[in-house]
C-alpha cells in the first residue's frame, strides 16, 4: 500500500468509525429479546392445541419501559425463520400491545405446527432481537379428522350393582398389536374416552395425566388429548394398551339419579398417526381389530364410591407386545357421531402436583391405624403396607375425626370413598388407585398383616387437580393471616379438578356455579385459571344452548337436569367473564361469552314481573344465624326475590359494560337503561327514603348488594351505608354474610373508607369469622362458617363439607388491600399499589403475582414508626403507587429523599396518601408514620 493511500485510509476508518454508530442509532438492535412467548389462554409450545384462531403473547425483559411496536412472523419450519415465514408476517406493527394479538394469518388446519418469533422496539423505537422460536401444534379440529371407532366392551350387560342400586360398569382392559416395517419420523396419539383412561405404548406410560379426558357436557362435546409418543413407538412389534373406567361419563353421579345413567359402556376413542423414516404415513385406531376383557384386577372404580383391586388377577404382560391376548373379547363399535363434538382439551390435564409424606399416626386399634395427612387434601394415597396374601386392606377416608378420635364419614354422605386392595402375596404391597378420587385429611387402613407396627412411611398423599400453575403469593406478619392464605390455595387445589366444584369428598364434587362465580377472581391471584375458566364458560354456553329461554343450571355441566336456575348462580354467566377480563386483558372472553351473558339477562326478563325475576334462588347461601332452621334456613334471611332483582340489575349493568368494551353502542345503552329501570324499581320496591331495607329481618347482604351493585339513588346510598354499619355493630364486629356477601363485604366496606372496620372483622376470633375455622383446625375453607368445632365436632346437619372454596373469596381483597396490588387498566396495563396497614393486627405483608406483563409486587413493612415499600413493576405498563401517608417531607426513594424524576411523577399529595405515577422498574420507598 502506497503512503497516499495510507494516508487517507487512516482518517476515512477513524471517520467511518466515529459516523457509523451514528447512522445506525436509530435502528440499533438493542440486545435484548422477548421472553414467555404463549398462545391464547397462557400455553407454552402447545401439542395438539385446540385454537385454531390463536392469540399471541410475550413479556419484555425488565430493562425495557415500554413496547412501541411489535412484528410477528410465523413459519411451517424452525428453519424458515426469521428470513421466510412462509405462513405468516404481521410486518411492524405500530402498538404497545404485548399480550393477546391476535393471528392474522390463512387458516390453520388440524395437526398443523406452527413456528413463531417476535421483535419489538422499545420506548426509543429501537428494536428487539428476534425471540426464540416458540411453536404450537394443532390437535384434531373437526369430527372428520377421525377415523378411529368408539371402542370397548359391553360393561352393561354384566354391570355390577353399586350404591342406591346404581349400575356400575367394570373397568376393562384393552388392546391392539400392530407393525411397523421400519423406524418412524414422528408419532402422535390422539384419544380420548367415554368415561376414563390411562393409556400405554409398549409398556409405557404415555402420561402421567390422571382422570383424561376431563369433564364436559358430554352430549354436546368431549375434549381429545394429544400426545407426542415418537419415542415409543419402534420398527417391529408395537401395543397400545388402555385402561377404561366409567370416570363422570358413565359412572355414579350427582347423588345418583344422573343424566349419565342413560349412558352406556364405557369406550374409547384413539387414533395413533405415525410418519414413517421412508416418509409413508400410517394409522391405527380403535376398531374391532381390538381385543378386551374385564377379568383385571381394577374390579371396580367409581368416582364417589373408590375402587377395588384384586392383585390376584393382575395379568402379567398385558402392556406389552409379547401378550397373548387370544382369549380376550372382541370389543364392541361404534361410529362417531355428528351430534357430539370431538374437540381438543383446551385447559390443563389433572395431574399429581405434590406427594405429602409429613404423616403422622393419630391411634391404632388391634386391627386399624389412623394416619394424619396434616393438609385436608384432594386426590388420592399412595400405600406400602405389609400384607398377607388373600387379604383385603381397606382404606378409608375422613376430613376430620370427631372430638372423641373417631373416625367421621357422614359428611361424604353416600359416596362410599373407600378403596379396597385384595394381596396376592405375603409381603410389602405398594399401591395406588387409578379411577377415583377422593377430599380427605385422615386415612383409617385396616386388613394388613397385624403382626407389623404400623409406621408413618406406609401412606403418602398423592395430591391431584388441575395442573394449574401457581403465579401468585400472599405472606404477612400474621400467623393466622397466613393460615388462612393457605386454606384458600388449598381449597382451591382441592376444588379445580378439571371442572370447578362446590366440594371434592361427598356425593357432589359439581361445578356449582354459585361458588365458581364468587371464588374466581381469587383464584386468578393464586394460579393461572385463565385457560381453567374459559373451558368451563364454553361448556356453560354449550349447557345454555339446550335452554331456549336463556336459563343456565345451577350446575355445568348440568347433571341434574331439574330446568331451574338461581340467581347469583346463573350470574356466572356474566360475572365470570367479565372478571377474567378484567383480570387478563384478553378480550377474546367478552367475545365468546357475550350472547350467553345476553340470553341470561334475558331470562330474567322473560321471567320478571315490573322488573322482579320470580325465580328461583339459593339466596344468600348459609348465612350464619339464619331465622329458620334446617334446609330452608340454608337459604338466609335476604329475601329471594331482593336477590334475583339485585343480581337482574347486576348482570344487566355488567352485560351494558361487555358491550361498551365490545363496541356495541346499541347494546350497551339498552342494557344500561335496563339496569337503570331494574335499580330504581328496587329501591322503590326493597328501601325507605331512609335507606333502610323495608324487611323485618335486616340482614347485611341485603344492605351490601344493594350498595356494591349501585342500585340506590346516591342519597339513599349515603344512609344506606349508615344502616349497614349497624347491623355490623349489632353483630359484635362479625360477619354476618353468606356466600353471595361474603365477597362483597370487603370490597363495600373499603369503597366506603370502612377498611379498619373490614380489618377488626376480618381478624375476628369467634364464630361466625374467618379465623374461627383457623382456630378449629382448619386447614382448608368450609362450607359454613361452623362445620365444625373442637369441643363438638362436626355440625350436626349432613350438608356440611370442610373443603369449600366459596369464603375463600377473600383472598381477593388480601391481595388488592393489605398487601396492595391490584389492576386498575384490564390485565394490569396499569397496576396499583395502594396497601393500607392496620398495625393493631400486623406490620407486615407483601404479594407478588406473575401479571400478562411479567412480575409485580407489593411489600410493606412498618418499624419503629417507618414505613417501607418495596414494589415492582413489570415492562410495558404504568403504575400508580399510594404511599399510605402525607409525609411528603420524609418520603425516601432509594434512600434518598423523594424527587420526580422520568420515572416518578406525583399525582397528587392526599390527606391519607402520596400518589405516585410510576414507569416500571423496582422502586423501595421509606417514609415516616407521623
Ligand atoms: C353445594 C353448594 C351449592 C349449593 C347451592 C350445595 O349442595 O355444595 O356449594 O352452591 O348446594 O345451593
Amino acid at each position: 500500500m502506497n503512503t497516499i493511500s495510507q494516508k487517507l485510509i487512516l482518517p476515512l476508518s477513524i471517520l467511518l468509525f466515529i459516523y457509523l454508530p451514528v447512522i445506525s442509532y436509530s435502528q440499533k438492535e438493542v440486545n435484548l429479546v422477548a421472553t414467555n412467548l404463549t398462545v391464547s389462554e397462557g400455553f407454552k409450545n402447545p401439542v395438539g392445541f385446540y385454537d385454531a384462531s390463536p392469540t399471541f403473547s410475550w413479556k419484555l425483559p425488565p430493562e425495557v419501559k415500554s413496547q412501541t411496536a411489535y412484528s410477528i412472523i410465523a413459519a411451517s419450519s424452525p428453519k424458515l425463520l426469521p428470513d421466510n415465514p412462509d405462513i405468516w408476517k404481521s410486518d411492524k406493527i405500530n402498538s404497545d400491545k404485548s399480550t393477546f394479538v391476535d393471528y392474522k394469518g390463512p387458516k390453520l388446519v388440524s395437526r398443523q405446527k406452527v413456528y413463531w418469533q417476535i421483535k419489538f422496539w422499545d420506548e426509543k423505537n429501537q428494536p428487539s432481537k428476534w425471540s426464540l422460536t416458540a411453536n404450537f401444534e394443532l390437535g384434531l379440529l373437526k369430527n372428520s379428522d377421525w377415523k378411529a371407532k368408539w371402542t370397548g366392551l359391553d360393561t352393561a350387560k354384566d354391570s355390577i350393582k353399586g350404591v342406591r342400586n346404581f349400575l356400575m360398569h367394570r373397568p376393562q382392559y384393552l388392546r391392539k398389536n400392530f407393525e411397523l416395517s421400519t423406524d418412524i419420523k414422528s408419532a402422535r396419539l390422539y384419544i380420548t374416552a367415554k368415561g376414563v383412561f390411562d393409556v400405554y405404548l409398549n409398556g409405557k406410560n404415555v402420561s402421567n395425566d390422571v382422570l383424561s379426558p376431563g369433564w364436559t357436557p358430554y352430549n354436546k362435546r368431549i375434549e381429545t388429548l394429544t400426545y407426542d409418543v415418537t419415542e415409543l413407538v419402534t420398527a417391529g412389534k408395537n401395543i397400545l394398551a388402555v385402561e377404561l373406567a366409567s370416570g363422570w361419563h358413565s359412572g355414579r353421579i350427582s347423588r345418583g339419579k344422573s343424566v349419565y345413567n342413560n349412558f352406556a359402556s364405557p369406550k374409547i376413542l384413539c387414533q395413533l398417526e405415525i410418519t414413517l423414516k421412508d416418509g409413508s404415513k400410517k394409522i391405527i385406531v380403535s376398531d374391532e381389530s381390538w381385543k378386551g376383557t374385564t377379568n383385571g384386577p381394577r374390579r371396580f372404580a367409581s368416582l364417589y364410591d373408590g375402587e377395588v383391586y384384586d392383585a390376584n388377577l393382575e395379568i402379567k404382560g398385558w402392556t406389552k407386545a409379547t401378550f397373548d391376548a387370544s382369549t380376550w373379547e372382541t370389543t364392541q363399535n361404534a361410529a362417531i357421531s355428528d351430534s357430539v363434538n370431538l374437540r381438543p382439551k383446551r385447559h390443563e390435564t389433572v395431574k399429581t402436583t405434590e406427594v405429602l409424606e409429613d404423616v403422622e399416626i393419630v391411634s391404632t386399634t388391634k386391627s386399624s391405624v389412623v394416619f394424619n395427612m396434616k393438609q385436608n387434601m384432594l386426590g388420592v394415597t399412595k400405600v406400602k403396607v405389609p400384607m398377607k396374601k388373600g387379604d383385603t386392606l381397606t382404606i378409608r377416608f375422613s376430613e376430620m375425626l370427631l372430638s372423641d378420635g373417631t373416625f367421621y364419614t357422614e359428611n361424604y354422605r353416600s359416596a362410599k370413598s373407600t378403596d379396597y386392595y385384595i394381596s396376592a402375596k405375603n409381603g410389602v404391597i405398594e399401591w395406588s388407585p387409578k379411577f377415583t378420587f377422593h377430599g380427605f385429611q385422615f386415612v383409617e387402613l385396616s386388613g394388613y398383616d397385624k403382626s407389623v407396627e404400623p409406621t408413618t412411611n406406609w401412606i403418602k398423599g398423592m395430591v391431584q387437580h388441575s395442573n394449574i400453575k401457581k403465579i401468585g403469593s400472599f405472606t404477612s406478619s400474621h400467623e393466622k393471616l397466613n393460615q388462612l392464605q393457605s386454606n384458600i390455595t388449598w381449597g382451591l387445589r382441592d376444588n379445580l379438578l378439571d371442572v370447578p366444584t362446590d366440594c371434592p369428598q361427598r356425593d357432589e364434587r359439581l361445578g356449582w356455579t354459585g361458588d365458581a362465580q364468587v371464588i374466581s377472581p381469587t383464584a386468578m391471584f393464586n394460579f393461572n385459571t385463565h385457560a381453567f375458566w374459559t373451558a368451563w364458560l364454553q361448556s356453560m354456553r354449550e349447557t345454555q344452548s339446550e335452554h331456549s329461554d336463556g336459563l343456565v343450571p345451577f350446575i355445568i355441566p348440568d347433571v341434574l337436569q331439574n330446568n331451574k336456575a338461581s340467581s347469583g348462580w346463573g350470574d356466572a354467566a356474566v360475572i365470570i367473564p367479565w372478571d377474567i377480563y378484567n383480570i387478563t386483558g384478553d378480550k377474546k372472553v367478552l367475545e365468546e361469552n357475550y350472547e350467553m351473558a345476553k340470553k341470561w339477562v334475558g331470562y330474567y326478563e322473560s321471567k320478571s314481573q315490573n322488573f322482579i325475576p320470580t325465580i328461583h334462588s339459593f339466596a344468600d347461601w348459609l348465612q350464619p344465624y339464619p331465622e329458620k332452621t334446617g334446609k330452608i334456613g340454608n337459604r338466609g334471611d335476604t329475601p329471594r326475590l331482593f336477590v334475583n332483582m339485585a343480581y337482574f340489575a347486576h348482570s344487566s349493568h355488567l352485560v351494558s359494560k361487555i358491550a361498551s368494551v365490545l363496541g356495541k353502542t346499541d347494546d350497551e345503552k339498552k342494557y344500561k337503561d335496563l339496569y337503570k329501570n331494574i335499580a330504581s324499581a328496587f329501591e322503590k320496591n326493597f328501601f325507605d327514603i331512609n335507606g333502610k331495607f323495608k324487611n323485618k329481618k335486616q340482614t347485611q347482604t341485603s344492605y351490601l348488594l344493594a350498595i356494591y351493585f349501585d342500585l340506590l339513588k346516591p342519597e339513599t346510598k349515603i344512609k344506606a351505608q349508615q344502616h349497614l354499619l349497624q347491623e355490623i355493630k349489632k353483630a359484635d364486629y362479625h360477619l354476618g354474610t353468606g356466600f353471595l356477601g361474603t365477597p362483597i363485604l370487603p370490597k363495600v366496606l373499603d369503597n366506603m373508607g370502612e377498611i379498619d372496620l373490614m380489618y377488626k372483622i376480618l381478624f375476628k376470633e369467634t364464630y361466625p369469622s374467618w379465623f374461627y375455622s383457623i382456630n378449629q383446625g382448619a386447614t382448608t375453607m368450609w362450607e359454613r362458617w361452623n362445620s365444625f368445632s373442637k369441643e363438638d365436632g362436626y355440625n350436626p346437619q349432613s350438608m356440611n363439607s370442610l373443603n369449600h372454596y366459596a369464603y375463600g373469596a377473600v383472598g381477593q381483597w388480601m391481595y388488592e388491600r393489605i398487601a396492595g396490588l391490584s389492576s386498575l387498566e384490564p390485565g394490569y396495563k396499569k397496576i396499583k399499589i395502594a396497601p393500607i396497614p392496620n398495625t393493631q393486627f400486623i406490620n407486615m405483608a407483601s404479594a407478588s403475582l406473575d401479571t400478562p406483563y411479567g412480575k409485580a409486587s407489593s411489600s410493606w413493612k412498618i418499624e419503629n414508626n417507618n414505613f417501607y415499600l418495596n414494589t415492582v413493576i413489570p415492562a410495558n405498563t404504568t403504575a400508580e403507587i399510594h404511599i399510605p401517608y402525607n409525609t411528603i417531607d420524609s418520603l425516601l426513594e432509594n434512600g434518598n429523599t423523594f424527587k420526580e424524576n422520568s420515572n416518578l411523577k406525583i399525582i397528587n399529595i392526599e390527606k391519607n396518601a402520596i400518589k405516585i405515577m410510576a414507569q416500571p422498574g423496582s422502586y423501595n420507598f421509606h417514609t415516616k408514620t407521623q
